[in-house]
């Protein structure tokens, strides 16, 4: 095995390029992992433009990862050489801050951040907590589970957790990364599907995702078409614009919910009058923990949901993180390593 791995590092704010290191062996609870895929998520800007807070670089980006262990550290039980694993944006928790104490790790106030704190999967090779990873189901390929690692886990999980009905009407607003395998699992959790975009472009693939209606903010007004349906019981939030965001409280029923999972850069104006009047509700909901992500890999096989991707190879990272951010990926770009692209062409 060579004993140097090639990478794809953000040398200075905005500048993406692919380099050489040495590969080093996982300490006490970590695991090393020959990376397949990692697909690219919105939320590495904020590694790639250096703004994440506390972020240092030369930082390999990358939260969507799926490959083998080919190393296991000191203390680590669970898993074996050869298992087929992902890693998400919690990489893992510090045990001892008062929401761990209070089992809420995935709101750990120092968490392990593939990309942020430590280096991700835009690389070869990437090491990781072996509390942070889950398994990836036989039936899912690796380029086309990466996405599910954070786009599907942070979706599935605000969804399954509303308080929502069978039925209930619920809209996906921003149909990106995130907003396509929301609509997926809104659809497939038995909820009335609204997805929420700008322009009538994405029309047909919202509705070939499982949408049952598609409301285009550049036609129409986005809370007054969800009223005249008689209100949703929650929207997820996915685009990252606080200024699109505000208004879709209006178009919730008594009692709705907003769900935040998009991280806007501008700030978000709400009416408190729909707030106090009808007991509405506006809150944020982060990612998910290993298990959790193991059940949303569960409920995407079991209902057949998949994310839709465009592969990139590894070395192409620049390029296909600047399409995602254009807002041209339908709707995944999804990094290729060397080992990726084996392992498919020998399962195919
Ligand atoms: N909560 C969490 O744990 C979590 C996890 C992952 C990501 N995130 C955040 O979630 C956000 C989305 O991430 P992503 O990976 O899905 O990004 P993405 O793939 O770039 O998708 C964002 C989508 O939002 C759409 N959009 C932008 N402005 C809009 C508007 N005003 N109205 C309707 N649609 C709009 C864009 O479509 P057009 O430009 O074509 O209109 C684009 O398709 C980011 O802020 C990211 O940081 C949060
Ligand atoms: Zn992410
Ligand atoms: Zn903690």
């Amino acid at each position: 095995m060579k004993d140097t791995y090639k990478a794809v590092e953000v040398c200075a704010p905005g500048v993406l390029r692919v380099v050489e290191r040495s590969v080093s062996e996982p300490r006490t609870g970590q695991v090393r992992i020959r990376v397949e895929a990692c697909g690219i998520c919105h939320t590495d800007a904020a590694t790639v433009t250096g703004t994440y807070p506390g972020l240092n670089l030369p930082r390999v980006p990358g939260h969507e990862v799926v490959g083998r262990i080919e190393a296991l550290g000191s203390g680590v039980s669970k898993w074996k050489i050869g298992q087929r694993v992902g890693l998400g944006f919690f990489g893992g928790e510090d045990g001892v801050c008062e929401p761990c104490r209070r089992g809420d790790i995935v709101n750990c106030q120092n968490p392990v951040i593939p990309g942020v704190t430590g280096d991700g999967g835009y690389a070869e090779v990437m090491i990781a907590e072996a509390r942070g990873i889950a398994s990836i189901p036989d039936e899912l390929g690796s380029a086309e589970g990466a996405p599910l690692l954070c786009a599907g886990i942070t979706t599935y999980n605000a969804l399954r957790n509303a308080g929502l009905r069978g039925g209930d009407l619920v809209a996906v607003q921003g149909v990106g990364g995130l907003g396509h395998l929301g609509i997926q699992f809104a659809r497939h959790m038995g909820f009335r599907t609204v997805a929420i975009g700008r322009g009538s472009e994405k029309e047909k693939l919202a509705k070939d995702l499982g949408a049952h209606v598609y409301i285009d903010t550049a036609a129409d007004d986005a809370a007054a078409v969800l009223q005249r349906m008689g209100g949703a019981r929650a929207i997820l939030a996915t685009a990252p614009s606080g200024d699109a965001m505000g208004p879709l409280v209006s178009g919730l029923a008594v009692r709705g919910k907003l769900i935040i999972v998009g991280v806007p850069q501008d700030l978000m104006q709400l009416n408190a009058f729909p707030l106090v009047f009808g007991g509405r509700s506006v809150y944020g909901s982060l990612a998910g923990t290993a298990i959790e992500t193991e059940d949303a890999l569960a409920f995407s096989v079991l209902e057949n949901i998949r994310p839709m991707i465009e592969t990139a190879p590894l070395e192409q990272a620049a390029d296909a993180y600047a399409r995602m951010m254009q807002g041209k990926a339908r709707f995944r770009m999804v990094l290729v390593t060397k080992d990726g692209a084996t392992q498919s062409a020998s399962v195919n």
